[in-house]
């Protein structure tokens, strides 16, 4: 059921969960006041309980309600990448933040996203709570019809049209104990564009692609996964048949049907399309896809493929 923003803000005032649009993917929104709300986002995902979620600010300054350290160089990325696809990590005030929003961490994640409804949104009712809005594990909602047909067509959704970026915030955890930034998720914004404000490149920790124990609980599962089975190939072998999720630049062999991902010059068009032609896979029936990661190991060719690289497998 598409909702006013007025209605939005009423339902989650009263304790209700609502989808909320925003520039990466659609969220499901709960008032970080509200831990009865904050228990229905869970249940409604089937999201394991030790995942902790975003909390949704719009204000930097906000997060000094709920951080016990702002780290030296906070308000630089802040300024420059706020309000955007941008979330940082930081130690929280325990008793500032519902246990069940941080899964009893003691660090909490925080985003000033840069949608305007949802930044008016939150600006009505407070910091909200948002994961996407998507059943746990699978590909992430980026228009109103995938919360649809996620959690049906009564279901309260906030139309804010089609997310811009098409995947999630990239996330920075803060080390305390080395006094750095890592990135502890890809996401829309690539990692070189921190050097300039960091003075240094963070690295780079998820286990998909070759790294260590993540930070981020939710990197351990399985995510952003079709029914289908992905099989991921730098070069679609000759005699191939089927559905090539590809780019339309390319040639593939005879038999194969493209669904593209844009052209391959073009990552932000990949990186819009991506969960809409993922969750196209289910829609046709299509079982088995092949998909073309010949990628540059570069920018948010990164995300891209750390992306198909957990929707291709069981974890
Ligand atoms: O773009 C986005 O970030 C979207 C939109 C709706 O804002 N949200 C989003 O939320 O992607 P979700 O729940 O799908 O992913 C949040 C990630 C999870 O991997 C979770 O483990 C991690 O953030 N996370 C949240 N709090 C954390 C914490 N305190 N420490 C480490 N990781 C945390
Ligand atoms: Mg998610």
């Amino acid at each position: 059921m598409r909702v006013s923003i007025d209605k939005a803000a009423e339902l989650l005032t009263a304790g209700e969960v609502v989808a909320v649009p925003t520039e990466t993917v659609y969220g499901l929104a709960a008032s970080l006041t509200n831990p009865y709300a904050i228990s229905e986002i869970y249940s409604l995902k089937g999201r394991p309980a030790n995942n902790p979620l975003i909390i949704h600010l719009s204000a930097p300054q906000q997060i000094e309600n709920f951080a016990s350290i702002i780290p030296e160089g906070f308000y630089s990325l802040a300024e420059a990448f706020w309000p955007g696809p941008f979330t940082v990590v930081l130690p929280i005030f325990t008793d500032k933040v519902p246990a069940s929003a941080c899964a009893g961490l003691p660090t909490g994640a925080f985003r000033v996203p840069n949608h305007p409804l949802a930044r008016r949104l939150i600006d009505i009712t407070g910091p909200l709570v948002m994961p996407s809005a998507n059943l746990s594990g699978r590909p992430s909602a980026t228009c109103v019809e995938h919360v649809e047909k996620d959690f049906g067509s009564h279901f309260p959704v906030l139309d804010g049209g089609a997310c811009t970026c098409g995947v999630e915030s990239t996330i920075l955890y803060w080390q305390q104990g080395e006094q750095k930034w890592q990135v502890a998720r890809l996401g829309a914004i690539a990692p070189e564009a921190f050097q300039s404000v960091l003075k240094y490149l963070p690295d780079v920790i998820d286990a998909s692609m070759g790294g260590k124990k993540p930070l981020c609980p939710g990197q351990l599962y399985r995510h952003y996964a079709p029914e289908a089975t992905l099989t991921l190939a730098r070069m679609i072998p000759e005699g191939a048949q089927g559905v090539v999720v590809g780019f339309e630049d390319r040639s593939y062999p005879a038999g194969c049907r493209v669904i593209a991902l844009g052209r391959s010059s073009d990552p932000e068009t990949a990186a819009h399309r991506l969960y809409a032609v993922l969750r196209r896979l289910d829609q046709e029936g299509i079982g088995q896809a092949w998909v073309d990661i010949d990628f540059p190991e570069e920018g948010l060719w990164l995300t891209l493929k750390e992306r198909l690289i957990k929707a291709s497998k069981c974890l």
